[in-house]
């Protein structure tokens, strides 16, 4: 049987139907509704003349069933549809489970949400132990929970508690971390894989059940005390009315899980509902500018085969470290054998975050990355990244000294944070090699990158930076050179804000939970603190000209009296072993005047960008001030935000901020725009 656009069915000598699933025109499977139809004909056909058994596999190499299809989703009007849609798969994932034949899901490669729905609706699941295997139910990122039966399907394979913590996270697990979490059944070097699928479907053998301990959790009178427990531990990482599908899953549990039928029936209702709700609606878009910005690096074929590093301080350092981690053979220089020794430091506790007891994995990282104090890297770096002192003075002579040195196709890139592009350029021979590739700190942690161009870069250039961006698995952000760039110009009115009703006598725990109120990850005060109050003055200070910002005087006092935040123990916080010492009795009567106020420069300073064309549109806007700063996910970014909202109706509040505290709230000229 070969009549299907997605699926070839093959029965081998021993009669085992072995369903091969290789999605028309797409890189990777995806779950969607013609993959659903021709699936549940195949096994109509099946039963009618049953097989030894069925085992259901992936013709993609290294990769399974990367889920439903999110465009199919986004496409749904109302919670109506959105329930059809739903039962289309339930239905599927039912007729397989039903299968009077023993059936295995064998996954080698990436599996996640609908792929592991329909794993999960088989008997067995085997999965390879390679790296690229990885399992996971991520639907809670996208602001819904699994909808095609997982639910249910999970806890009854692995426990609630288990099954729980892997939807509320939606992270992904190693095949070994599933197979002891109890989601897989057995994992197995690749080679033996078909092996292991056609032992299980030979022996069928009773499956286990879940622990004493977790079948004991999922009874009725500890349900309401385990959930209780678990919206506890929720509600420290989100609010329920700004990501109400956790607390929809933790409830869907409680109420159902005594009986399969009505859970899988509530399961479609809960998804629907959460479906159409405006943080799916965001946390879907922000997923799709996600994938945007990851395609904008797709456009040219680039490697930079090897990468010099100038300057291994925080920022230098750090992303020498992290292109070691990603495979790049990369070089550092310093001023001296001494400073590379501290950057060598931090690139071993870097390597240890990211590869835990992977000794190998370290091993290959350092010997990946070379302290270079003389600088021969130089001459055969295809990519130089400069991350020297911020003084451009100092950079341009750097550059002078450097470019004779550097290849003649060698990029040049320069991790400025507040420097203009053209400032720098001037002092080389080839100004068009010269491309920013301004990274976030923590730089393991941030995804995004600003692809700075300035009047002189060449176009090709800033397609190599774009590819190297991606390469190295962040998110690049093509970003015109101008004071602040996108992200700290966006970021640094709504900081200074803050920073002023601290000097007004506000409690900074005030001023931070306005801020976490309205869905930013962390506050103001206790971002610049994390960030260094020397370098919010600095960044401050060069913004402050060009784009008329006040300086609070209390910025500049605190770092001359050497309190610079987190990293000196001491800045609008006290730091306890890194954590910042909080009075939780800290109130102020007018909370929503204080998210107003820093909420409101910020969605200015976003429709300025927007105006100047700093970044090509109002989704790159979104995006680099989501990815750049946290801004809460759920409200789709500022733009969206100010949509959603009605421009004119935040454009009379503005106003009245304006007339309360001053010009610094005048309306930008682009705000009656936004709408049109
Ligand atoms: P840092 O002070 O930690 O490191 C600078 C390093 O450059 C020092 O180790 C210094 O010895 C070295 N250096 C100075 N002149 C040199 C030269 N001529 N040759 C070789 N090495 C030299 O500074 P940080 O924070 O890493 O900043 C570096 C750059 O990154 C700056 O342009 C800064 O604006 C930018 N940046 C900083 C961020 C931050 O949060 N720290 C964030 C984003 C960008």
């Amino acid at each position: 049987m070969s009549d299907y656009k997605h699926w070839i069915i093959a029965r081998d000598a021993e009669n085992i139907a072995w369903l091969h699933l290789d999605k028309a025109d797409s890189k990777v499977n995806l779950l969607a509704g013609e993959v659903i139809d021709e699936l549940s004909n195949i096994l109509d056909t099946l039963n009618s003349s049953p097989p030894q058994g069925i085992v259901i596999v992936s013709d993609k190499t290294d990769s399974f069933i990367f889920g439903a299809d999110i465009k199919e989703f986004t496409s749904l009007k109302d919670a109506q549809q959105a329930g059809q849609f739903l039962q289309r798969g339930h239905d599927l994932m039912n007729k397989l489970e039903a299968m009077s034949c023993p059936t295995v899901s064998m996954i080698h490669g990436i599996c996640l949400g609908g792929g592991t729905e329909l794993s999960l609706a088989c008997d067995y699941i085997v999965a390879s132990n390679e790296d690229v295997t990885k399992i996971g139910l991520p639907e809670i990122k996208l602001g819904i929970h699994p909808g095609y039966g997982g639910t249910q399907r999970s806890i009854a394979r692995c426990g609630p508690l288990p099954a729980m913590s892997i939807m509320l996270t939606g992270r992904m697990l190693a095949a070994r971390a599933a197979k002891k979490m109890g989601l897989i059944d057995e994992i197995t070097p690749l080679r033996q894989l078909k092996n292991a699928a056609v032992d299980y479907v030979m022996r069928a053998p009773k499956r286990k059940k879940p622990a004493l301990l977790h079948r004991l959790s999922n009874q009725s009178w500890l349900r309401p005390l385990v959930a209780k427990q678990l919206r506890k531990q929720v509600a420290g990482k989100a609010k329920s009315e700004h990501y109400p599908a956790p607390y929809a899953l933790i409830n869907l549990w409680k109420r159902c899980a005594g009986n399969k039928k009505q859970m899988l029936a509530e399961e479609i209702h809960s998804v629907a509902q959460l479906a159409i709700t405006p943080t799916a609606r965001n946390l879907v878009r922000v997923f799709f500018l996600q994938e945007t910005l990851k395609n904008l690096g797709k456009q040219l074929e680039y490697k930079a085969h090897n990468v010099h590093v100038i300057g291994g301080g925080i920022m230098g350092g750090d992303i020498a470290a992290w292109c070691a981690i990603q495979g790049y053979r990369v070089t550092v220089e310093d001023q001296s054998p001494e400073r590379l020794a501290v950057t060598y430091k931090r690139a071993q506790n870097s390597f240890k975050k990211k590869f835990k007891r992977n000794r190998r994995a370290i091993r290959d990282a350092n010997d990946r990355l070379i302290m270079d104090h003389r600088g021969h890297g130089i001459h055969t770096a295809d990519l130089v990244i400069e991350a020297i002192f911020e003084d451009a003075e100092v950079k341009r002579s750097l550059y002078q000294r450097i470019e004779p040195l550097m290849k003649a196709d060698a990029i040049l890139a320069t991790n400025t944070s507040s420097i203009m592009l053209e400032d720098l350029s001037s002092a080389l021979q080839q100004p068009g090699r010269l491309v920013g590739l301004h990274f976030f700190n923590p730089v393991a942690l941030m995804p995004l990158v600003e692809v700075i161009h300035g009047a002189q870069t060449d176009a090709a250039v800033i397609q190599k930076a774009l590819a190297f961006t991606r390469d190295i698995g962040k998110l690049p952000l093509p970003t015109r050179s101008s004071p602040g760039f996108l992200v700290n110009r966006i970021l640094m009115p709504y900081l200074l804000e803050a920073v002023i009703m601290v000097a007004e006598g506000i409690a900074p725990e005030a001023v931070d939970k306005a801020a976490t109120d309205f869905g930013m990850p962390m506050g103001p005060i206790e971002l610049a603190d994390t960030v260094g109050l020397d370098i919010c003055r600095n960044v401050a200070s060069i913004l402050s000209s060009t784009l008329g910002l006040a300086l609070p005087a209390s910025l500049g006092s605190m770092v001359d009296d050497g309190k610079l935040g987190k990293k000196s123990g001491q800045g609008f916080y006290r730091y306890n072993k890194g954590k910042a010492v909080k009075n939780k009795n800290a109130h102020y009567a007018n909370m929503q005047e204080l998210q107003d106020r820093l909420i409101f420069r910020l969605l200015n300073e976003a429709v300025a960008c927007w105006r100047e064309n700093i970044v090509e549109n109002d989704d790159q806007v979104d995006a680099g001030v989501i990815f750049g700063t946290g801004f809460a996910p759920f409200r789709g970014g500022p733009i969206r935000h100010i949509r959603s909202e009605g421009s004119e109706l935040l454009s009379t509040k503005l106003d009245q901020l304006e007339k309360n505290f001053g010009e610094r709230y005048r309306q930008d000229a682009a705000w009656n725009d936004i709408n049109s």
